[in-house]
């Protein structure tokens, strides 16, 4: 009987249960024997591997996180180290693995084919930084739990006369920041993308400030400003009484909305009927309505589209 293992890998992220549990069944429904590797490569290394079957991957369509953990870790760069893994799994008879991350699991994933294990990579991340898919398995539950927080961050700024800079995450990628932007009505953003004038930024909000605007919200990806620093400038130079927010780890968790767990689910079967076709090296991705695979080499030197319109629309609409 073949044998297909699935695996989660870095930042966990909503939606990543559904793709494990379709993962799972569909395997059972090719016939295969199907193992579930915790806690991503380095769970893969140390041997940590379980048999699944139809009933362990019940009730977990629902849930955040990732049932089988997940773990971020450097030393699969070696190729000592992962010749461990290669081990690991042919003494298990398992030739064929999906594995269910973001880019560094994508690299980790084309180093193992290199090796001779079948892969398949799903993108699962909150960040929506994989230009192979338009969107990622976890963006939209992250995106509706920062909207929830701007909205209730406006409230109290109305009601204050306030500023509120609100941080969200991305890592090197401006869409949680752009999208929360134009779900939550708010009237600056700043993110890798839109790059940072502070001068023209402070000078923006002096004048809002001065044209009678009662309030303001900034969303701003991480990594780019300190938010309290800027907020106490926003104070200083605009005349708003400023508050920082900095929302951290809440984006990551949470029940996954139902976008996510329609597009894990499909992925997840789309995955194993790849494997079932002796298909390998390949990265799912969604492309308008359809699921698209490509090379993963390709898929993780593929340059992203930068969405300019909708990065014109939160200025237009201020
Ligand atoms: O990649 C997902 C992500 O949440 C990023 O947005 C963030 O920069 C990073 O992971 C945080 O990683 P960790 O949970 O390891 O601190």
């Amino acid at each position: 009987m073949k044998k297909i293992a699935v695996m989660t890998s870095g930042g966990d992220a909503p939606g990543m249960n559904a793709a494990i549990r379709a993962v799972v069944r569909s395997g059972i429904h090719f016939g295969f024997e199907v193992y579930g590797i915790q806690y991503g490569y380095k769970g893969l290394c140390e041997g940590d591997i379980i048999r699944l079957e139809r009933h362990d991957v019940s009730r977990i369509i629902n849930r955040g996180g990732t049932v089988l953990g997940s773990a971020r870790y450097d030393d699969f760069k070696k190729k000592s180290v992962r010749k461990i893994a290669v081990k690991n799994l042919l003494d298990l008879g398992i030739d064929s693995l999906v594995v269910i991350g973001g880019d560094g699991t994508y690299r980790g994933a084309q180093a193992l084919s290199e090796m001779g294990i079948k892969c398949i990579g799903l993108p699962g991340t909150i960040d929506n930084d994989i230009s192979s898919t338009d969107y990622t398995i976890g963006f939209y539950t992250a995106l509706q739990t920062i909207v929830e927080s701007i909205d209730r961050l406006k409230d109290t700024s109305l009601s204050h006369q306030r500023c509120s800079v609100v941080e969200v995450m991305g890592r090197n990628c401006g869409d949680l920041a752009l999208y929360a932007g134009i779900a939550g009505g708010s009237e600056f953003i700043v993110t890798p993308e839109t790059g940072f004038d502070k001068s023209l930024f402070l000078q923006q909000l002096k004048t809002s400030h001065e044209t009678g605007r009662r309030h303001a919200i900034v969303v701003v990806t991480e990594n780019i400003v300190k938010p309290h620093e800027l907020a106490q400038e926003i104070e200083e130079v605009s005349g708003y009484e400023t508050i920082a927010t900095v929302l951290g780890h809440v984006q990551r968790g949470g029940n996954p909305v139902a976008f996510d767990r329609v597009l894990a689910t499909e992925m997840g079967e789309y995955a194993v009927e790849l494997i079932n076709k002796g298909i390998s090296s390949k990265a799912v991705g969604l492309k308008g309505m359809d699921l698209v695979d490509y090379d993963i080499v390709f898929a993780l030197n593929k340059k992203r589209e930068i969405p300019n319109k909708r990065y014109g629309l939160v200025g237009r609409l201020k």
